[in-house]
């Protein structure tokens, strides 16, 4: 907070269920209480995970951001935050433009009915079952266009016509799998380097095997968006 000139934040996630989140939670906890994070959350907690959490943490999650979007609906997923008062947020909502979701035809043909794009569409069905929406772009006129979508509701026949594009599992990545957990593990040292000097302290003390697994991997895999 001291680097970014602030007093104190909006909102603090954990990113994914990994490591030791249960001492990263109890820190956010103590944030939270002290008045230094207004709302603390996580991301990529699937049923299990956030149900465990919300069992035995002191404060619930506030937020539980996920990948939701027409093509990975995750309605389960949803009915389980919401039983557990946690606001669902989608990462993704526009299938990181995969897909084709952009022409897509049943979202440009509902579109075509209300004057809206296919994106508006897709946006607008996930806000309208209660899903917090933060889509991405780096266009003026895109983000003014992902704004657009508070003067129009999709109908029942809409909505209904828009969950049956459900594939029920993710195209952008899957996080159930022990490969996805291991390249977690290389994203979380590299971060670490890349956060300054006390987390690169921290990394010291991390043993030298694993370090020198982190520059080998370094040189083959440096993911853009890390
Ligand atoms: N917690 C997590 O694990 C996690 C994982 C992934 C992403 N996120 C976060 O989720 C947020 C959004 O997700 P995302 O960036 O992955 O995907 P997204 O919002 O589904 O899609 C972004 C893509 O759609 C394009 N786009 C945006 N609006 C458009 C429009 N109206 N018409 C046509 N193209 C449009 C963007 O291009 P331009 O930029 O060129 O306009 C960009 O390529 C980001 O803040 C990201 O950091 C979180």
């Amino acid at each position: 907070m001291q680097k970014l000139g602030l007093d104190y934040l909006d909102l603090y996630l954990i990113h994914q269920p990994m490591n030791n989140y249960y001492g990263a939670w109890q820190a956010m906890e103590e944030l939270f209480a002290a008045g230094k994070i207004r709302a603390i959350g996580v991301c990529n907690f699937y049923p299990d995970r956030l149900t465990d959490l919300c069992m035995n943490a002191r404060i619930t999650p506030m937020v539980n951001q996920v990948e939701l979007l027409p093509f990975f609906a995750q309605t389960g997923a949803i009915e389980n935050m919401k039983s557990l008062n946690v606001q669902p947020e989608a990462w993704g909502p526009m299938a990181e433009g995969k897909h084709g979701i952009f022409i897509h035809p049943v979202l440009t043909e509902i579109g075509q009915k209300y004057g809206k794009t296919a994106a508006q569409v897709a946006l607008r069905w996930n806000a309208q079952r209660g899903v917090v929406i933060i889509p991405k772009s780096t266009h003026r006129e895109r983000m003014e266009e992902n704004f657009n979508i508070w003067d129009f509701a999709l109908s029942e026949e809409d909505m209904t016509a828009i969950a049956a594009l459900d594939l029920g599992r993710s195209e952008i990545i899957d996080r159930s799998t022990a490969e996805t957990a291991g390249r977690t593990r290389k994203e979380n040292l590299r971060m670490r380097l890349l956060l300054g000097s006390d987390a690169v302290n921290f990394v010291r003390k991390e043993p030298e095997s694993r370090l020198d697994e982190l520059k080998a991997w370094e040189q083959v895999s440096i993911r853009s968006d890390f």
